[in-house]
């Protein structure tokens, strides 16, 4: 029996055309604000920075990466309108791109948003790029150019576990669990800000730009009386000649970037804890769908393909393009997640496991870029049967090492005392328990709804995934903004009624709008990624090389076996 998935749309629909135009839209609207987004500080800040001979953040990125290599941006969007001014992607820019070869964690300071200090969101950017690292082994590599802690924010970014020192600490741990730790100071690097280059394992410095030090000139001026200028203080050749501090001495930012790829290329073999079947490499032309992908660079980088080793694969039958068509406008509509699936999928090839029972939820093996993956996709509600369904095929896949590939549309668990009485919270936990120590590399992605309990049987953001994508109509809350204002509402009401009154139509209303307005508003993907409760948002047309790129990561680690607790049966 084939299992190419057959699809079922008409593009030529009525549906299917309003769908299509307000998904591109949204999408359109997402790489608007991205493309401002990538600009940093904006261009008198920019002008300034460039003037003082130094090359702006993604500029540099660009000359350390390998021509025409992939870079997959993490927290693009992180900052966005969440404090009374403006920090373009907190001021940070991290992600994975490959370089001599290597796929290695980016983290460069964009000295054009605020002097590239760190407020608390660029302090939680850096601490998930580090966390990516470790978990799939990637050589960090960092591009200082920092004023260090925001110090009007200090107390939100300095004492905590998870604050500024942990940036140190991460990089200690990293480095003894032999992952290589690497510094390119192109800038400022004070206080705090001076343990990023002493605490890697080799470290380069641009002549006449590049500083560390603990206290800058005016802090030992007012400590000692004693003036000296940046350079004297903690300059290239007070710390590659004389403090050790620094390892080589560059002219400028292209040298440096060059002696940091030469770095990259004596780090020995890439030989991370072995396992999986990708890799990641450019190669040569497919087609690449859509436009600019928010959160991906990948404008400069339309020629690339993932190859796993070796392995031989065929694109999707069906054009990415028709997801746009596929998506609901009104979120309260279905779809058949089968759709998504054929449209990313090798060949539209589905293996899908017990395709009768537990319809509200699709489960099914595939490969993407000749990557296996066990895909689990919600097709409606869960159910008892779907949740067990799910707990059955995680099981599968931690058992013959397969990663895990999340596709969450998903409103929640069914509510009602028939459901209750039959005990559906003892088969969602099983379903939970089994997402939570799955040990094999878990990706999601919501291309929906993600409420509720639905959210963490589906492995949201504190289920561990590696990655965690949205598309630019993905919604997260606890409960969707009706469910809520009812909720509300209703608890209001029967306040009301104990004390005797009654509320009117109106009143009810007036009640529920502002807790619609802000439910609408908190739960958009733009709200999410600013927090950084997702990696970035990316374009439904480019999902199969966002997933590709993701599987390729996280493949790089080896399998670990899985040790389920104690089921409730
Ligand atoms: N906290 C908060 N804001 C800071 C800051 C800090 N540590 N350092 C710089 N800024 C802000 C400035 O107020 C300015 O804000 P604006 O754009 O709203 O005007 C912006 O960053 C750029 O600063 P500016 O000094 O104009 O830029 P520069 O490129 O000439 O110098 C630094 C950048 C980082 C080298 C310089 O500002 C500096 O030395 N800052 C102090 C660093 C420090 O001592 N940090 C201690 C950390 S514990």
């Amino acid at each position: 029996m084939s299992g190419r998935l057959k699809s079922n749309i008409d593009p030529h629909s009525e549906d299917f055309t309003s769908n299509a135009k307000a998904l591109r839209q949204k999408t359109e609207e997402i790489r608007e604000l991205w493309e401002r987004l990538a600009n940093g500080g904006g261009e008198k800040n920019r002008q300034l920075h460039e003037g003082r001979g130094k090359l702006f953040v993604r500029d540099r990125i660009k000359l350390l990466l390998d021509s025409g290599s992939p870079f997959l941006e993490v927290g693009a969007f992180a900052a966005t309108s969440v404090y009374d001014f403006e920090a373009p992607s907190a001021g940070i820019v991290c992600g994975v791109g490959l370089v001599e070869g290597r796929p290695v964690m980016i983290v460069a300071n964009d000295a054009t948003v605020k002097g590239g200090t760190y407020v608390p969101l660029t302090v939680k950017k850096h601490l998930r790029a580090q966390d990516i690292a470790l978990e799939n082994r990637l050589p960090c590599v960092y591009l200082v150019d920092s004023g260090g802690a925001f110090l009007p924010m200090q107390d939100e970014v300095f004492p905590d576990r998870d604050h500024f020192g942990r940036i140190f600490y991460n990089q200690a741990r990293l480095s003894a669990a032999g992952i290589p730790q690497i510094a390119c100071v192109m800038g400022s690097c004070t206080a705090g800000g001076a343990y990023i280059p002493a605490m890697s394992e080799e470290t380069v410095i641009v002549r006449g730009h590049g500083t560390i030090f603990l206290g800058g000139p005016p802090l030992v001026k007012a400590a000692t009386g004693e003036e000296v200028t940046p350079e004297e203080l903690g300059g290239a050749d007070v710390h590659t000649r004389e403090s050790g501090v620094a390892d080589y001495a560059a002219v400028n930012d292209e040298e440096a970037l060059s002696i940091v790829r030469r770095i990259v290329a004596n780090l020995g073999s890439d030989n991370p804890v072995l396992g999986g079947d990708g890799a990641m490499a450019a190669g040569h032309s497919q087609p690449h769908h859509g436009g600019a992908t928010a959160g991906l660079t990948n404008s400069d980088h339309s020629n690339l393909t993932f190859s796993g080793k070796n392995q031989p694969f065929e694109e999707p039958l069906y054009p990415a393009e028709d997801i746009y068509g596929i998506i609901p406008e009104s979120s309260s509509k279905s779809f058949d997640i089968r759709e998504i699936i054929a449209r990313v999928v090798d060949g539209s090839e589905f293996h899908e496991f017990k395709p009768d029972y537990g319809t509200t939820i699709v489960t099914g093996f595939a490969r993407i870029y000749g990557m296996q993956a066990g895909i689990i996709g919600n097709n409606g509600v869960l159910f008892s049967e779907s949740a067990l369904k799910t707990t059955h095929f995680i099981e599968l896949c931690t058992q013959r090492k397969i990663p895990l590939l999340f596709l969450q549309n998903i409103t929640g668990f069914m509510v009602g005392k028939k459901y209750e009485s039959s005990g559906i919270a003892r088969d969602g936990a099983k379903m939970v328990h089994a997402v939570s120590n799955a040990n094999v590399p878990k990706i999601s992605l919501v291309i929906g709804g993600s409420y509720g309990a639905g959210n963490y049987g589906m492995c949201g953001r504190a289920f561990g995934p590696r990655f965690l994508w949205m598309w630019p109509n993905a919604r997260i809350s606890v409960m969707g903004p009706e469910q809520a204002a009812n909720v509300l509402a209703t608890v209001k009401k029967d306040q009301l009624a104990r004390e005797g009154k009654e509320w009117s139509a109106e009143e009810e209303q007036s009640f529920k709008e502002p807790i619609l307005r802000d439910y609408n508003q908190r739960s958009s993907s733009v709200y999410s990624s600013a927090r950084l409760w997702d990696d970035g948002i990316i374009d439904p047309a480019d999902t199969r090389r966002v997933l590709g790129l993701s599987l390729a990561i996280c493949n790089r680690t080896g399998n670990q076996e899985t040790n389920y607790g104690v089921f409730r049966m």
